[in-house]
């Protein structure tokens, strides 16, 4: 069988980081019987300046026919503000695939115990299981007026049920324990949140269930990281802890993640954006690329085998100081990269040298 791969490499860094990502996956899937077949398609920014649209027609109808969608990074000033927006488009290919399921994790691995700005020496191993088709992001009404703007959250009971059962299943196959992160003390949607969930909770009496407000379960991500294993949450709240759990690897450059729906392909991303700021200049951090082509390879692909020579080959990396500026360090993106692929290479020579 031969895999169909979307690529939407995006804007600004996306690019950058999308070649990256592609070089990985075709080192680490040479002569292991994993064939595989790209379909690159304009979206984003991109798309709105290729075909006027984001989310083009043809380029969802490509993803939905595809077996995974890889997706750099999308959005910039060149269209901030304009009436089609890159992000319309983020949003827009999350809810066509039903893709309600955001995993991203984060996790400070020996070999990166040294970028990390934290004093905790702890091991640091968490995903955040992000709700990603509901919540303010899509509630209605949505209204600007001339005196005020309107958002709304809303979340239906079927909504909070499927997240949930898709946290505690890999609290299952974890280290037991889910972490419910709320608003609970003011919101009527967080209200909800904490009745569904607590009652679902009894269906999974392995696990160990408690229960955070938002504010200080950002306080507990820089002081006690440790202590997570599965946070669950909403759509907003997962957006912005993500990022700042991100950080405490060293850079939100290195964090990719998962979005999944019930059937159909899931999508692999970077959780980070387009990074204007740095585009161009070749020094774009590929790890969270490289990590998400990894974790389709694990999730789509079942070849959990190759996504572990890539993490290898990151570790050797980033454990002998080759890393790009966001994580101190002096190499380039193609640098990085290179690096990454040769200790793939080399450890997969050693190994078959060792086995003749
Ligand atoms: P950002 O995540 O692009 O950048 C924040 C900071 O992190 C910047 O200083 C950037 O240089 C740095 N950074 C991010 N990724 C990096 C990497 N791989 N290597 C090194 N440094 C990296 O956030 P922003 O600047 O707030 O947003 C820029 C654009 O990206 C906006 O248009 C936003 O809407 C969009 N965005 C898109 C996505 C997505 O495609 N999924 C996610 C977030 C933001
Ligand atoms: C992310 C991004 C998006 C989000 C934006 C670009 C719409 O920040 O993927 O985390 O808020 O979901
Ligand atoms: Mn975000």
């Amino acid at each position: 069988m031969t895999a169909d791969i979307t690529v939407l490499a995006g804007d600004y860094i996306g690019p950058e980081i999308m070649a990256a990502g592609l070089k990985v996956l075709a080192a680490v899937s040479e002569g292991q019987g994993f064939d595989y077949q790209l379909h690159e398609v304009p979206f984003g920014g991109a798309g709105i300046d290729q075909a006027g649209e984001p989310l083009p027609a043809e380029t969802l109808k490509t993803a939905q026919q595809s077996d995974a969608v890889l997706l750099a990074a999308i959005g910039g000033p060149k269209w901030d503000g304009a009436p089609k927006t890159p992000e319309q488009g983020l949003l827009a290919i999350r809810k066509a695939l039903n893709l309600f399921a955001n995993i991203r994790p984060t996790e400070v691995s020996p070999a990166m115990q040294k970028y990390s700005p934290l004093k905790n020496t702890e091991p640091v191993d968490f995903v955040i299981v992000r709700e990603l088709t509901s919540g303010i992001y899509f509630g209605t009404p949505r209204e600007t007026a001339a005196d005020y703007a309107l958002d709304t959250m809303r979340y239906t009971n079927e909504e909070i049920e499927r997240i949930t059962h898709v946290a505690f299943e890999m609290a299952m196959k974890r280290r037991k324990h889910v972490m419910l992160v709320d608003k609970a003390n003011v919101l009527a949607t967080s209200k909800r949140w904490r009745k569904i969930v607590a009652q679902i909770a009894t269906e999974y009496p392995e696990v160990t269930y408690d229960t955070s407000y938002v504010d200080a379960a950002s306080m507990k991500i820089i002081s006690s990281p440790s202590q997570f294993d599965v946070i669950l949450t909403e759509n907003l709240f997962g957006d912005i802890l993500s990022d700042e759990a991100a950080e405490t690897t060293g850079s939100l450059g290195t964090i990719p993640s998962m979005s999944r729906g019930t059937d159909g392909p899931s999508l692999y991303e970077p959780i980070h954006g387009s990074a204007p700021d740095i585009a161009g200049k070749g020094i774009a951090d590929p790890i969270s690329m490289i990590r998400s082509v990894a974790m389709m390879l694990t999730h789509s692909f079942d070849r959990a085998d190759l996504a572990a020579e890539i993490t290898e080959g990151i570790n050797q990396t980033v454990a002998a100081g080759i890393v790009t500026p966001d994580l101190g360090g002096k190499a380039t993106t193609t640098e990085m990269t290179k690096t990454i692929i040769n200790h793939i290479k080399e450890s997969r020579h050693s190994y078959e040298s060792n086995h003749v």
